[in-house]
């Protein structure tokens, strides 16, 4: 479904990737591990089209990506969910999910301002959509709070459901569950592994080791830019040259064992 292939990213004299090489298949869950400074989320940005890569291509469905803008990769299908709560605070929960429609429109615009049926057809079936991701991810009874009323837990799960909205292949998940208490956690965990039941791949950039563990079918860690390891969580974790680069103590082989 992805493909990495012997990507390198220069940012002037700096290597923040050097030929990254690595393959996600359909509906799989792959976690992507390394210190501070190892190109995360620079990969992240390279796959999403944020940045150009310096050399090498990505392949997504078959179909090279790598010069292709941000906004055209999103419409073949990969979608990033933020760090940060992106949504807009002022409206309402629903139309929150509804703005992750305005790539989807096929009515002419002029359509959509006349309120022309056909737009008004369009616009009932992306409101029924937007409902059926809230009730997907248990957020249904708040679908007419303001967004900035959520609580961060919530805010987050929002920030994926208008991600959803998108209709995407591939998600893109930037520490989903960061600063969360141990519940939020485990309502994003369930969530997470929902949305890979419907079919969706999922890359995913996380800190918190046992979330990782329980979360993804195969990690890949990075340093310095470089993939050092690859293969099951409990592999991964329990490798030599991870535990130096990364994790520095025991923590994660106890996790794992
Ligand atoms: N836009 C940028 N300009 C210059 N250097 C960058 C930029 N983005 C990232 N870097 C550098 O690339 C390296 C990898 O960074 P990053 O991908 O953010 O790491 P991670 O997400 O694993 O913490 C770091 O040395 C960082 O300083
Ligand atoms: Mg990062």
């Amino acid at each position: 479904m992805l493909e990495v292939k012997q990507v390198v990213k220069n940012f002037g004299g700096l290597t923040a990737l050097n030929k990254v090489h690595m393959r996600v298949s359909q509906s799989e869950i792959l976690g992507l591990i390394g210190p501070n400074g190892s190109g995360k989320t620079t990969l992240f940005n390279v796959i999403c089209g944020f940045y150009q890569a310096t050399s090498g291509q990505v392949i997504f469905d078959g179909r090279n990506i790598t010069n292709l803008k941000a906004h055209q990769i999103a419409q073949l299908g990969i979608s990033r969910v933020f760090q940060s709560p992106t949504q807009f605070s002022a409206l309402s929960v629903l139309d929150n999910v509804f703005t992750g429609y305005h790539m989807s429109y096929k009515t002419k615009i002029w359509k959509r301002l006349f309120r022309i049926p056909e737009a008004l057809r369009e616009e009932r079936t992306f409101k029924r959509n937007a409902l059926e991701i809230l009730d997907f991810a248990g957020l249904n009874s708040l679908k007419n709070e303001m967004a900035g009323n959520l609580s961060y837990g919530d805010q987050r799960i929002l920030g994926v459901c208008i991600s959803l909205a998108t209709k995407p292949k591939l998600l893109l998940l930037d520490e989903p569950v960061a600063g969360m208490s141990p519940m939020e956690r485990s309502n994003m965990v369930n969530l997470i592994h929902q949305i890979r039941d419907q079919g969706i791949t999922i890359l995913i950039v996380e800190h918190d080791m046992k979330t990782i563990i329980n979360l993804c079918d195969r990690l890949v860690c990075l340093r310095s830019g470089e993939i050092i390891s690859e293969g099951l969580p409990q592999e991964v974790c329990s490798d030599e040259c991870v535990i130096e680069a990364y994790l520095g103590n025991t923590e994660c082989n106890s996790n794992a064992a």
